[in-house]
């Protein structure tokens, strides 16, 4: 007995400790020493992730056995165990096991972990990957100042679909935006290098197609073409793997009649097939066991074996794993080598984290006071609420509003100063004590030259409508009026699948209310997902969608408001007119019965509305005008693997400083599988001072023309092309025609 410790302990020095002898060996024959010293017990318990939210408050009897089996070395992981002192209280627990395996602590922190950052949606919408790297980072390295070494973000679901609550924690409705806004995002949480202090693993979930759910009820089935699946849902997820997040998270839907968590299909063939992934795949919570409800599987123990043997390798919550693996091992139905490599990939991730040289070095009270909401990030995340701003309406210039005169501004509605609302859904350890609100934005800016007056009117949903009288009044007495209106910072998010797209309560009463005054109405819209406002868009002066901002929300609008800083977001998804048009997207097709406008007859779309939506994908509005000019090829043919380059001209015709995001589609028109009529294939945000001009030039090669054919191969078919650039999906400016031979 004796000897056994002390052979373990020898070996664990050698595996553990700072020695330069350790430090020489690889990460792999490390993790090779590891588990040659653990029981199988102790590898299945690797597998096995845990929540423990109030683990370290009251002992309660599921506190004590959560402890107890981490001290038995059965937990690989916690989620949701977060802050200096409360990680290292648990880690000490995991010390105590008797190979001393550090433990991953995880959380969804998706969009700020103290300081909260827009809503990752909102933030699509300022196409500005590098100030999405910076957020991810800067919530990456607040996370990992709070003891934590895993982030469940990003998200990279494409969603077509406004329904789904979930469309707010994704970067919307297009694959190539979402590929590079998912690339940002994981080099964003993981920081230079796995294992530095201010940085965590990322995870890209959830794999695969989640955002295709049925009729947009959350956590349903998807049935989808292989074609589409390639097309339109895999490439953010292989964009994220290339970028080297460490982890995947399975979708909680079925694909074609599996469920995620157990398709061999998604985790064996392609992901650790074709694509070789080499880091770990996490089940969502709690979705092994339920392959039971789906009626995929009979019992616990069935599922734990699809999982596993599908390429699941860290069961979240459904405690399968723990209670089934050793006898489906025993049962010689998984295989040890199976297993092993699930441990491995998740231990090999420890040693990257630094956690096996020193499970707490993530643990510094220092570094977790100096890092938290520290006034770079401050700054940061009003940049980012800025950029996320999209313009959507601006009659007879109304906005900016003018700074000098005097004037008085009733701010209406439910939005207008209500701190938690703002900070969206999924807040991480976010304090809604500390946002400012639009009110109080508002009264900063204006605190010299207008006199405001704050009303409700409205609660954001419930009938009550006594409070419109005062709205009124306040609008009577206003020289301008801005309204707050759109959903709960918590009706988007997980679960939150809504049928009506409209304001709910009585917002749309309070709105045409205080319309019906006749003063100059400024409706500032926010939600974490398209709203449905046609009734408030065609009334309004102006229109601002401000999405959920965080903390910065106040500043970031009176920003906007006040001309301080020039809005540049364009919409990274479709604004619908109606939920009858949805599913949709900006990537429709001709069809054999192409649609006009304004025509009749045998053509696709609707009776009784046309196909256009509201707003179309990357429309946004400037407080200054761009022209497009003198679009050249540098050469009409692609050859081989050849390219061309197409440049031209772009003009800041107005007189302020601003931002284009310049938006560059490509039109197949003959192909072997038919293909939309545009698809974004490039895109820039170019910063013009007020009559400057600049060269914009964008290089196509093969790649920006190929797609999956029928055969499921990436290829680009010979034939003629249309170049399309433009300010929106829908404001194509400039375009050319060029071969590829
Ligand atoms: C369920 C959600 O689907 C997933 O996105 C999240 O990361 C986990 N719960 C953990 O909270």
């Amino acid at each position: 007995m004796f000897k056994i410790k002390l052979g373990i302990l020898t070996t664990l020095v050698g595996v553990c400790s700072f020695n330069t002898q350790a430090q020489r060996k690889t990460i792999s024959q490390r993790v090779d020493s590891v588990l040659k010293l653990m029981s199988l017990d102790e590898k299945v318990g690797q597998l096995n992730q845990y929540s423990g939210r109030n683990l370290t408050g009251p002992l309660t009897e599921q506190n004590r056995n959560v402890q107890k089996d981490i001290k038995d070395g059965l937990v690989g992981s916690m989620l949701n165990v977060h802050g200096v002192k409360d990680t290292r209280q648990i880690q000490e627990i995991a010390m105590q096991s008797r190979l001393k395996i550090p433990l991953l602590f995880s959380m969804d922190v998706v969009h700020g972990y103290r300081t909260i950052f827009p809503v990752p949606l909102g933030e699509a919408a300022s196409w500005d990957l590098d100030i999405m790297r910076q957020t991810a980072h800067a919530a990456a390295a607040e996370a990992a100042a709070a003891g934590l070494h895993w982030t469940f973000a990003p998200m990279v679901d494409i969603a077509r679909d406004p329904r789904w609550g979930r469309v707010m924690e994704g970067a919307g409705e297009d694959t190539y935006l979402g590929s590079k806004i998912a690339k940002a995002r994981v080099l964003g949480f993981q920081g230079a290098k796995l294992g530095a202090t201010d940085a965590v693993m990322a995870c890209a979930k959830h794999f695969a197609a989640y955002g295709a759910v049925l009729a947009a009820r959350d956590y349903a089935e998807v049935e989808m073409s292989e074609h589409e699946l390639w097309e339109t849902y895999l490439p953010p997820f292989k964009a994220a793997q290339d970028a080297g997040a460490a982890t995947f998270m399975s979708a909680f839907n079925t694909l074609n009649g599996v469920p995620a968590a157990a398709s061999n299909y998604l985790q064996r063939d392609i992901l650790k097939g074709k694509w070789q992934y080499n880091g770990f795949v996490v089940s969502d919570w709690g979705s092994i066991d339920q392959m039971i409800k789906w009626g995929y599987v009979a019992n616990k123990k069935d599922a734990a074996l699809k999982a596993i043997l599908s390429g699941c390798d860290m069961d979240m919550m459904s405690r399968s794993y723990l209670e089934h693996l050793k006898t489906l091992l025993a049962e010689k139905k998984v295989s040890i080598k199976l297993l092993d490599d699930a441990v491995k990939r998740i231990l090999t991730k420890k040693f990257e984290m630094g956690l096996f040289d020193d499970p707490y070095r993530f643990c510094n009270e220092d570094r977790e006071r100096s890092t938290l909401r520290n006034a770079e990030f401050l700054k940061l995340a009003r940049e980012a609420a800025q950029k996320s701003i999209v313009l959507l309406k601006n009659q007879d210039h109304l906005l900016p509003l003018q700074t000098g005169i005097r004037q008085t501004i009733a701010v209406i509605g439910p939005l207008a100063n209500s701190k938690r609302d703002m900070l969206g859904n999924w807040t991480g350890a976010g304090d809604a004590d500390n946002v400012v609100t639009l009110a109080a934005g508002l009264k900063q800016k204006f605190v010299q030259s207008k006199q405001l007056i704050i009303v409700n009117g409205t609660d954001v949903k419930g009938s009550d409508t006594s409070g419109i009288q005062a709205a009124v009044d306040a609008a009577r007495k206003a020289d301008i009026v801005i309204m707050a209106l759109g959903e709960g910072g918590e009706m988007s998010g997980e679960s939150k699948s809504r049928t009506d797209l409209s304001l709910p309560g009585r917002q749309q009463q309070l709105f045409n209310a205080v319309q019906a005054v006749g003063k100059p109405v400024i409706a500032v819209i926010m939600a974490g997902r398209p709203l449905i406002f046609g009734g408030i868009a065609n009334k309004a002066h102006a229109v601002i969608y401000g999405w959920f901002l965080g903390d910065q929300t106040g500043n970031a609008l009176a920003d906007v408001l006040a001309g301080d800083y020039n809005p540049s977001g364009k919409l990274p998804v479709t604004f619908p007119r109606s939920v009858g048009q949805i599913p949709i997207s900006y990537q429709m097709y001709k069809t054999g019965h192409p649609w006009v406008a304004a025509a009749s007859g045998y053509q696709t779309g609707y009776i009784d509305m046309p196909n256009t939506p509201q707003y179309a994908f990357g429309y946004g509005l400037s407080y200054t005008s761009f022209k497009y000019s003198d679009l050249k090829l540098d050469k009409q043919v692609i050859t081989g693997n050849g390219s061309i380059t197409a440049s031209f001209t772009l003009t800041n015709t107005g007189n302020c400083n601003g931002e284009e995001v310049v938006q560059l589609y490509i039109n197949d028109p003959i192909a072997s599988v038919v293909q939309p009529i545009k698809k974004l294939k490039d895109f820039q945000k170019v910063a013009l001072k007020s009559g400057e001009s600049r060269l914009i030039s964008f290089m196509i090669d093969k790649d920006k023309l190929a797609f999956y054919n029928q055969q499921l191969q990436w290829a680009a078919e010979p034939g003629k092309f249309k170049l399309l650039l433009g300010s929106a999906s829908d404001d194509i400016r400039l375009q050319s025609e060029f071969e590829l031979k």
